[in-house]
């Protein structure tokens, strides 16, 4: 079935959605875009309070439904208390994204197994943990028509790192090559329940992850040496992938990587020589 989708704008109405790490950069975005897009957002963070509820109150201004949720999404308890706190607001969830991430950069003889375990914990176990929680609800609901073909839409924040390896943040690229074949293998083991599993694979984007690599004209020349189309990435950039994933328009789509990169991907070093 390939449902009509007339009002772009209210693409998502009636869904719920709960985002994580929605307190800031691609997150933050994220969040705001699925509300304009109608659906009711959870706004998951583990720092920063005023900001989270900066958002939910941008996002109630707008005329939207928004609440925040604090939790660490790689502790077990936490993920449970914080779908249960969004099951009794919203009564389920029909759109995860998976987008707490951090980055502890050090060489790897000199990485200490606390910045590899939070790194691993944070990125790919708080993937597991939430989209086990969501699954859970999704299966047991099915689908409901009214508000799309699918029994819910898993997306997986990941990065061009999935794919580049990176020198001085091996548990960085470790975590999110993880979370492509813990994607791909969900996408695959979900597909016959009618869940959606995909990952948006962010290049370089504004935010304060990497504030460094941007801030000044000099970072940001070194940085467009990587980035045929020639531009730093917004926030939006990203939010724009994930609502037309999350929406019916993207209904025949799991298991796919979504590379929203500028061609960060496309080995810029050989477009002469090689
Ligand atoms: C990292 C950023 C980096 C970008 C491109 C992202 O996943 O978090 O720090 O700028 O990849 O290398």
């Amino acid at each position: 079935m390939v449902r009509k989708l007339e009002i772009q704008e209210n693409i998502l109405a009636g869904q719920r959605a709960l985002v994580t790490g929605a307190s800031s950069g691609i997150g933050r975005a994220i969040a705001l875009s699925l509300a304009e897009a109608g659906a009711r957002v959870a706004v998951n963070y583990l720092h920063g309070d005023d900001e989270a509820e900066e958002i939910v109150e941008e996002i109630k201004k707008k005329g939207g439904e928004a609440l925040a949720v604090k939790a660490d999404v790689g502790k077990e308890d936490e993920v449970k208390s914080m779908f249960r706190r969004m099951f009794d607001a919203y009564g389920s969830i029909d759109i995860l994204v998976n987008n707490a991430g951090l980055q502890k950069d050090s060489p790897v003889h000199m990485m200490s197994l606390d910045d590899w375990n939070l790194v691993l914990s944070v990125n790919l176990t708080g993937q597991f943990l939430c989209s086990r929680e969501a699954t859970n609800e999704f299966i047991r609901r099915g689908v409901a028509p009214e508000l799309s073909c699918a029994a819910g839409k898993i997306i997986c924040i990941s990065s061009v790192h999935d794919l580049i390896p990176w020198a001085g943040h091996a548990n960085y690229a470790a975590s999110k090559g993880g979370v492509m074949m813990l994607m791909r293998s969900m996408a695959q083991e979900l597909a016959p329940f009618r869940i959606r599993v995909n990952s948006i694979s962010p290049g370089a984007i504004k935010t304060a992850i990497n504030t460094a690599a941007w801030s000044t004209p000099e970072a940001e020349r070194e940085l467009l040496k990587l980035i045929p189309y020639k531009r730093v990435g917004e926030p939006l950039d990203v939010a724009k992938a994930a609502v037309w994933l999350a929406s019916d328009h993207s209904d025949y789509v799991t298991g796919a990587t979504l590379y929203v990169d500028g061609g960060m991907t496309l080995y810029p070093g050989f477009s002469e020589g090689g």
